[in-house]
């Protein structure tokens, strides 16, 4: 995308229009592959790994306030190039096991292409933060032309959710400054929530099992 536009300005409000018209596809695309993952998988496995999706394009005011902290002037180049989470999606799932399968069918797609990955639950973030990142890029087809274009996918558990809004409204109450000890709390928290998924995922497993000899008429 070759546009230099100013976000502040009204007259390049077209651009913009344009501009959110290809994420918005970009999110439908990659909302629907999910969906049709999450259908197969309950036809062949008879299990969800999916508990529900969310999305969202990213306000212009927050585009402006995150180019302006990198040190970008405010254009439509500068935000398709540096702003890697314009289109953004979130998948929550019940088990860690459940993120591993659905980032792992989605970077086997053909037309994907993954550019990158962070893995905040093998390595947290000292917050307590654990989610699954990946920075893919989908192909949106318009009437002339084809644009790769960048989602961030986020895939979580509940319980990571969970922990992670809670922690949000406090960071933005605090403004990024929450006193030590609720910080350390958190941390806590976050410790007893990975403890906690740990048990259930072995109860779950034990259950599987126990129905799949049921099955087999053993
Ligand atoms: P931004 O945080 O978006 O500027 O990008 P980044 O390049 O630092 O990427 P990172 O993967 O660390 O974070 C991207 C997104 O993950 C954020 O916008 C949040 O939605 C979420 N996130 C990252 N760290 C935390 C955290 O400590 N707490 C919560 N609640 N969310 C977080
Ligand atoms: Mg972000």
């Amino acid at each position: 995308m070759e546009l230099r536009v100013d976000l502040e300005r009204d007259s390049d409000i077209d651009s913009w229009k344009e501009v959110t018209l290809i994420y918005n596809s970009a999110l439908k695309q990659i909302s629907t592959k999910l969906e049709i993952l999450n259908d197969e998988f309950q036809h062949v496995h008879r299990y969800n790994p999916i508990e529900h999706i969310k999305s969202r394009i990213k306000t212009p005011e927050s585009i402006v306030k995150k180019l302006k902290k990198h040190g970008y002037e405010s254009n439509i180049t500068n935000m398709v190039e540096h702003v890697n989470d314009i289109a953004g999606i979130r998948v929550i799932c019940s088990f860690t096991s459940d993120i591993y399968r659905i980032a792992e069918m989605i970077s086997n797609q053909s037309d994907i292409k993954v550019i990158s990955v962070k893995d905040y639950i093998v390595h947290s973030k000292p917050s307590g933060y654990k989610s699954y990142h990946m920075l893919v890029t989908v192909p949106v087809y318009l009437s002339d032309r084809i644009v790769d274009t960048k989602v961030e996918i986020q895939i979580r558990t509940v319980a990571m959710d969970f922990w992670a809004s809670l922690e949000h409204k406090i960071h933005y109450k605090f403004e990024g400054n929450a006193p030590e000890y609720i910080k350390n709390e958190l941390v806590e928290c976050a410790r007893m929530i990975s403890a906690l998924e740990a048990k259930m995922m072995s109860l779950n497993e034990e259950v599987a099992a126990k129905c799949r000899k049921n099955d087999e008429g053993m």
